[in-house]
């Protein structure tokens, strides 16, 4: 999600900074911005919604030559991608400039006080906050030098960051800071590039040293780097490491796939979905979208999910998530189908379109059909200021970070996230949940990124053994009942997307309805079988399985007998509640696509015939 590129030292640092901002395009973004630093120490900023491109178009005067100079492309999280809301964002007294990417969760109070001491704000952001309180404490401690300043003001925020601050007053030098997001710092023979990850600079410097979690960098050609703990002020040694990846390897953070490499971020993906929206201790959900609609969400006599794929099987468990906590009564649909036939909507329906791309054109053409018939719109998107996000009444950001691999995976279980937290939401505001219930879900909901962790550190080696015993069958199925028969889908998705193996996903009951026939030694089953709802019922369609001499390969509990000792492999996820068990249960179907893909060759990042947004119906 977004970058950070600086530089100081003998070159061209107009030249660098944007070469490197278009290294860091496939982190993916909506505007981008740059402030070089000329002979007099004067700062000139330059900074445009779109493209490096658009920015390149900006910024060609003379005016940005210098030795200096730093640039940003922002992934909007508070406030639409505009010129204005474009980093770098400038203190009032026009002194400091400064490049964020995260999230300053406390935001709102530091701005009502800087306001009260007279600051002006020119964008929404919450970034710009941060710059003004750098001002407001070198002013108001005169003894304070610029780094001091910049640690004292990340001493009062809360959130996640990697920030890189320039002053004109301190030619040549940056402060850097991180917590939460990742900044490199490469060291060559006298100048230093900054970076969210070694691509722009991997051409210039091998020396690289990674920024280490709340510690602050003091970077100037005459004294080096200085880096201290952002908390205690605490002096530490710089580990300066030798770059040994390549510029594609960097690229995808060191994984092989862009696909792997999102499986592997959704502890980060979900929590930044939950971030300051579930407060467990302040035993509350705030979600901007749904807190100004509350009541219209509580009068819907019926919400209408629409969305396609991925979405879609999210919206199956949207449907499960909603009825169960909130009582309202939920249809899911393919939005391709909803459009075409002629469907009856109210003015006191809501429909909830879910979207990764926010450009899918089967949901954008249901969207406008549902408004045409005055349903109130909701949208669930991953990309900021996409179509779907525009032309909706209202809605929630999935903070999943842009997803590169076609084949959705962080999207997905952000979305699980979102309508969780949704579902949760209007069950304590109809009063379906009683406190005591609420508060005991958000306080698992609360857990859940820990648990992907745990889901991603011991499920990928035995995916990677069943791959490889699995990889040349030309059949899955898929099982699972209640909130995983939607995993099953989304699993046999996820596979034959990628791998072009046919898979199929049916509630586990539904087999002996025709899918049975199927069953031999050849066809291996994935069942989804964690020991929460019908977990009984699941047991005996093991049985059945296994008396056809079917493979199975299931995914339990770690206190499960029953299913493990049918199953000819065993995948454990810990135990959560069945409403949230789908987002625990989609990663290691997502491994087992992957490593089935992989052993046949197949293009996993870009699979045949697929795009990432599909814009056509
Ligand atoms: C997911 O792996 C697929 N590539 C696809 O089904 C996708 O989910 C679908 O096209 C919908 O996309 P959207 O979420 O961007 O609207
Ligand atoms: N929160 C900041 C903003 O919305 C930074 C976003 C980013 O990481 O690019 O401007």
């Amino acid at each position: 999600m977004c970058g950070i590129v600086g530089y100081t030292g003998y070159r061209n640092a107009y030249n660098v900074v944007i070469n490197g901002l278009k290294r860091l395009e496939y982190r993916g973004y909506d505007s981008a911005g740059i402030v070089i630093e000329n002979k007099d120490g004067k700062h000139n900023v330059a900074k445009t919604k779109g493209k490096v491109e658009d920015l390149l178009a900006i910024s060609q005067s003379s005016e940005y030559s210098g030795n200096t100079g730093m640039g940003h492309t922002r992934w909007a999280t508070h406030g639409v991608p505009s010129d204005a809301n474009s980093h770098p964002h400038v203190s009032n007294n026009g002194k400091i400039a400064l490049v964020h990417n995260g999230i300053i969760e406390n935001y709102d109070s530091i701005k009502i006080l800087l306001i009260e001491k007279g600051f002006t704000f020119k964008s929404e952001t919450d970034t710009e906050v941060l710059v003004n309180l750098i001002q407001y404490f070198e002013e108001s401690q005169a003894d304070l030098d610029f780094v001091s300043c910049v640690r004292y003001a990340l001493n009062e925020v809360y959130g996640a960051y990697a920030i890189c601050v320039m002053h004109q007053d301190h030619k040549g030098e940056f402060v850097v800071a991180r917590l939460g997001s990742p900044l490199a710092v490469g060291i060559g023979k006298d100048e230093f590039f900054i970076a969210s990850d070694a691509s722009p600079f991997v051409e210039f410097t091998k020396d690289a040293l990674y920024l280490e979690e709340g510690h602050i960098a003091h970077i100037s050609l005459k004294d080096g780097i200085e880096i201290r703990t952002i908390t205690q002020n605490e002096p530490v040694q710089p580990a300066i490491q030798e770059l040994k990846l390549s510029l594609e390897q960097i690229e995808k953070g060191g994984y092989e796939h862009f696909m792997l490499k999102e499986i592997f971020e959704q502890p980060k993906s979900i929590h930044d979905t939950l971030r300051g929206r579930l407060l467990v201790k302040e035993e509350t959900i705030k979600m901007a979208g749904i807190w100004d609609h509350l009541e219209r969400f509580s009068k819907a006599e019926r919400i209408i999910i629409i969305a396609c794929g991925t979405s879609w099987h999210a919206g199956l468990i949207g449907e499960y998530l909603i009825e169960e906590f909130a009582r309202i009564p939920v249809e899911v649909e393919y939005a391709s189908e909803f459009r075409y036939r002629n469907p009856i909507i109210t003015n006191k329906d809501i429909v909830i379109a879910i979207s990764q791309s926010g450009e899918t054109a089967d949901t954008m053409a249901a969207i406008k059909l549902a408004k045409e018939k005055g349903a109130f719109v909701y949208g669930i998107c991953n990309v900021v200021d996409s179509s779907i996000a525009r032309i909706t009444d209202a809605g929630s950001y999935t903070h999943a970070g842009p997803e590169i691999g076609v084949a959705s995976t962080k999207a997905f279980t952000a979305q699980l996230t979102i309508l969780s937290l949704i579902a949760l939401k209007l069950g304590k505001h109809n009063g379906s949940l009683s406190n005591a219930q609420f508060m005991e879900l958000i306080t698992e909901l609360d857990a859940i990124p820990k648990k992907v962790q745990e889901v991603l550190e011991n499920t990928h080696e035995i995916c990677k053994v069943i791959a490889k015993e699995f990889a040349h069958t030309t059949n899955f199925l898929y099982l699972g009942r209640g909130f995983n028969f939607p995993s099953a889908l989304e699993g046999a998705l996820k596979l034959k997307e990628i791998s072009y193996i046919h898979a199929e996903g049916y509630p586990a009951a539904e087999m002996k309805h025709g899918p049975i026939a199927l069953i031999d030694e050849n066809m291996p089953i994935v069942i989804i079988a964690p020991k929460v709802g019908h977990y009984d019922k699941v047991v005996s369609n093991v049985q059945e399985i296994k008396a056809r001499k079917g493979r199975v390969i299931a995914v339990v509990n770690p206190t499960d007998t029953q299913v493990r000792s049918q199953a000819d492999y065993s995948i454990e996820i810990p135990m959560v509640n069945e409403a949230f068990s789908p987002i625990l249960a989609a990663i290691p179907l997502q491994f087992l696509a992957y490593h089935i893909a992989l052993i046949r060759g197949a293009n996993v990042d870009q699979p045949r015939n697929l795009a990432k947004s599909v814009t056509v119906e």
